[in-house]
């Protein structure tokens, strides 16, 4: 089972975004009993709340399954427990670093690098943009479901 963990600041826009698109594509491919995905925040802004607004509305506009849930911080021990750690951001990734104290293991990513591109997740929270991340989002998964299916399973 490949575990993926999709990290952001608050737990409540892009990651859950992430999160239930991932496992769309997953169960499209056929692959729920392989690929295994979660999310988590970096912070504990909005640690309790549910999945913002304006994430509801995108991923009910493209008919993507999602469930109530609450946002959790990410812990320490997540670096084991994950085989990769998905951060939206470069802010992202210095805060997961900063949890996990290191990346020993090369498990820590931005998302749009398996797109192979530099540029970060914008943060809707601040852009209110969820248009663009949203399309963000699915274009990074499509390519992270590709690099599991050729390099993880
Ligand atoms: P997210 O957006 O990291 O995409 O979930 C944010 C949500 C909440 C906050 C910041 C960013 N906040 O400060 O509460």
């Amino acid at each position: 089972m490949v575990k993926v963990l999709f990290v952001c600041l608050g737990n409540i826009c892009r990651s859950p975004m992430a999160e239930f698109v991932m496992k769309h594509l997953v169960k499209q491919a056929g692959l729920e009993k392989q690929i295994s995905i979660s999310s988590a925040a970096t912070s504990t802004e909005a640690v309790g709340c549910d999945i913002h607004r304006g994430t509801k509305d995108k991923l009910f506009e493209h008919g993507i399954k999602f469930e109530k849930r609450r946002a959790v911080q990410m812990k320490k021990d997540d670096y084991e427990k994950y085989d990769l750690i998905v951060g939206m951001d470069s802010s992202n990734i210095r805060n997961i670093l900063a949890i996990t104290g290191g990346d020993s293991e090369g498990k820590v990513r931005m998302l749009l690098e398996y797109a192979g591109e530099k540029g970060a997740i914008a943060d809707p929270w601040y852009t209110g943009n969820f248009a663009q991340t949203y399309d963000d989002v699915v274009r990074g998964c499509r390519y992270l479901l590709e690099y599991i299916k050729e390099n993880m399973l």
